[in-house]
């Protein structure tokens, strides 16, 4: 594999909220945003504690905030769960366009469960832009054939086709496994997500080298698929045990050979003061 150049990422121990606005105007291209749910999952704060009433007026104000500072060319996934994707989705559409709803199957196995609904085994992943103009590079991310599908298309009219060669887009369910106890990527955290579908959204949706941002870091699987993939990263964690589990995630990687060398600098300028000794 050819290893991207030198990347560069910085992350702040601090509530992302209090430091937004010291971000510089759309110079993000970028933001992955895997906030709280709602649902009272245990991040060492209260931050997934909220009544649905304060957690939609907290969803707004962090994103009414975070818009400004991608670039038009510019992009956000934001993570939900069918309880409130309803309401963000609504709200988000009267600021961005809407490209896509994508459902991320966790390919959970049957265990009984509840007996009074349907077991709930995905989550619902927005995707928006702030223009028609957005940044989307689908070649990184094509699927290739399998090679008996590719051998049932050699009827004349398919030979030669690109897609056939390089593979075609994926669809908008993805099924890919939750990261279980035992999973070889997993951390100390309730809701870390595979890096295979962090990875996905960086390549088709961020240039090479550019800006991605993540207000809610959890174990860092943002900042790993930037340096994997040779993209600046800018992330933000509240809980500084989780901050300590990033540090030793990239640490242990790059040491492993995993992960190209790269530099922790802060990649986002942020106003002067913004941040007084708040980097890590
Ligand atoms: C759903 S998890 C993110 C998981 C992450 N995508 C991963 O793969 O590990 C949400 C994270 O946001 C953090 N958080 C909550 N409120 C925050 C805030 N205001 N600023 C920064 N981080 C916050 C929580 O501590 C939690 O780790």
């Amino acid at each position: 594999m050819q290893r991207p150049a030198t990347t560069r990422w910085k992350l702040y121990n601090e509530d992302f909220l209090l430091c937004v606005n010291g971000i510089e105007d759309a110079s993000v291209d970028l933001v992955i945003a895997d906030p709280p749910y709602c649902l009272g999952k245990d991040y060492g704060n209260g931050s997934d504690k909220r009544t649905p009433r304060e957690f939609l007026r907290w969803t707004e104000s962090w994103i009414l905030a975070v818009i400004p500072k991608i670039k038009k060319t510019g992009g956000l996934y934001i993570f939900a769960t069918w309880q409130f994707s309803p309401e963000i989705f609504v709200f988000l559409k009267k600021h961005m366009i809407m490209i896509n709803e994508i459902i991320w199957d966790r390919r959970v196995p049957s265990m009984g469960g509840t007996t009074r609904k349907f077991s709930s085994v995905h989550d619902n992943i927005g995707f928006f832009v702030r223009s028609k103009n957005y940044f989307f590079d689908l070649d990184p991310i094509r699927i290739p054939y399998d090679p008996k599908t590719k051998k049932a298309r050699t009827r004349s009219i398919f030979v030669g086709k690109k897609w056939l060669e390089i593979g075609y887009n994926p669809k908008d369910v993805w099924s890919i496994s939750r990261l279980h106890r035992i999973h070889s990527e997993r951390e100390d955290h309730p809701t870390q997500k595979p890096i295979e579908i962090i990875e996905r959204m960086v390549k088709c949706s961020s240039p090479e080298g550019g800006l991605v941002l993540d207000p809610f870091a959890g174990t860092g699987t943002t900042i790993e698929a930037c340096i994997r993939t040779g993209r600046q990263c800018a992330a933000y964690e509240i809980n500084p045990e989780y901050c300590e589990i990033i540090r030793n995630r990239i640490k242990k990687a790059t040491a492993q050979g995993d992960l190209p060398f790269c530099e922790q600098m802060a990649p986002v300028e942020h106003y002067p003061g913004a941040l007084a000794g708040s980097g890590s």
